[in-house]
């Protein structure tokens, strides 16, 4: 029996998958508030790097990974690609289960493959430094460890509630050179002005992201990059899809289904993508599913509303066609901090809209149960989160204590704080139902 499929590093994918030309509508582009028309490019390019802007609106299907990136790729890829022994036999199934590891980078999640893309870019186009936000930190972690490799300066805006209870993340960013500042900060006027309100404030992701956003804008040489949503972070995580199909053709498998956890939907569209396109090509073998999975205190795709919507609190994003519970979404302090968004990618959101994707919710405590079991069967112990390995839980240790303790509350979002926020966005923009890409 193989437990495990490795690649050598001369398999490394030399490109990315693009899905747009694959999907089955046009993707509904992002709307800028002021003009109520598609946001121009030159108002991205402040924010971005040029090349990952092309990227993002790239039709080509397949996009060189240059050779500076998959040298820094083969410090941890290809990643292994396990058969789920341990657990099969807990479960009595006899269905065959295979998980991607994505925990072995040096951050420790599937992050860095877009982190260190995202750095190269920048550093090519003359760039300094970058900002960006991160909640439990490991977005953080993975762009302070591709800046280092490309000697860029770092800025992390880290939700300020991570940012006490889980020092060991910040410590990690501060290892590989990046300042950590805890978010709300008093570096940003959009950060001041909360804290003056309330000294207290814990923050949220959309808050941290509105601060790294306006840092980028008021600096020179300054560029911003996001862990998870746009195009361009969703492409450069399909290494894990491109890998995954070469390692089950070795074992001559091909899945029936194709689960992956959700915050943003990078680790999930990574994985699946490439399959998707099997599927639309007509080159599958089978007609597989794809699965989301997803908080109950964060149900963006099972209970979210599709609309535009901003990206952050602040609203200094443009709006995206999204499932969204509203920009002004307080996220339950629940323990899969990566996963605790208001929007999901527009890409994956246009798949669930149209029935290409199943969405399931989970809560949290049901998740405890099963990364306890999933460790006590395959050894590995998880971030807490819905599949796809996509991290391990080294530093989730504290809400494994909670969950041994009987402390973890099961949350539930209620839809009347959806319903609340999307009427709010409704007064503040009475236009947007007449935007025509919606459908
Ligand atoms: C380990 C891990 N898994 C999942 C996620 C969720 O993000 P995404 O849906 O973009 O993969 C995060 C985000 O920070 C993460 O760190």
């Amino acid at each position: 029996m193989q437990r495990k499929v490795v690649l050598n590093d001369s398999e490394i994918p030399k490109e990315w998958y693009n899905i747009l030309p694959d999907l089955p509508k046009p993707l509904p582009p992002p709307i800028d508030p002021e003009t109520r028309a598609p946001v121009s490019p030159a108002k991205l390019e402040r924010v971005f790097a040029k090349e990952l802007l092309r990227q993002e609106m790239s039709t080509e299907r397949w996009i060189p990974i240059p050779e500076e990136i998959r040298e820094v790729y083969a410090l941890w890829r290809p990643t292994p690609l396990y058969r789920a022994i341990g657990l099969e036999r807990y479960l009595k199934t006899p269905a065959k289960i295979y998980y991607k590891f994505e925990g072995v980078s040096p951050p420790g999640s599937h992050k860095p493959n877009t982190a260190v893309a995202q750095a190269y870019y920048n550093m090519k186009e003359g760039q300094e430094r970058l900002t960006t936000e991160t909640g439990a930190g490991q977005w953080g972690s993975a762009l302070a460890f591709g800046c280092m490799l490309f000697n860029l300066k770092c800025t992390v805006y880290m939700v300020r509630a991570s940012y006490d209870q889980k020092p060991y993340r910040k410590i990690m960013m501060q290892i590989w050179g990046a300042e950590v500042l805890p978010s709300p900060s008093d570096r940003t006027n959009f950060g001041r002005s909360i804290l003056k309100n309330d000294p207290q404030n814990p923050g949220s992701l959309g808050i941290a992201i509105s601060e790294a956003i306006e840092d980028a804008l008021t600096h020179e040489g300054t560029k911003y990059a996001l862990g998870s949503v746009l195009n361009h972070v969703l492409m450069h995580q399909t290494v894990q899809g491109l890998e995954a199909k070469k390692q089950l053709e070795v074992l001559d498998e091909y899945p029936d289904v194709v689960a992956g956890c959700v915050g943003g939907g990078s680790s999930f569209s990574g994985l699946f993508w490439p399959f998707y396109y099997d599927k639309v090509t007509k080159k599958a073998e089978k007609d597989i599913e794809f699965v989301a999975t997803e908080p109950t205190a964060c149900p963006t795709l099972t209970k979210g509303i599709y609309t535009y919507d901003h990206g952050d609190t602040a609203r200094l994003t443009p709006l995206l066609a999204m499932y969204t519970l509203g920009s002004d979404f307080i996220p339950p302090p629940i323990h899969a901090g990566g996963l605790r968004y208001h929007g999901d990618a527009p890409t994956l959101c246009l798949l669930a809209k149209e029935g290409y994707i199943k969405a399931v919710a989970y809560d949290q405590v049901s998740v405890f149960e099963a990364a306890t079991i999933f460790a006590r069967t395959e050894g590995i112990v998880p971030a807490p989160e819905l599949f796809n390995l996509c991290g391990h839980g080294h530093f989730d240790m504290h809400a494994y204590d909670e969950f041994f303790a009987g402390k973890l509350p099961k949350w539930e979002y209620p839809e009347s704080a959806i319903r609340d926020s999307i009427e709010k966005l409704k007064k503040l923009y009475p236009w947007i139902k007449d935007i025509p890409y919606l459908g």
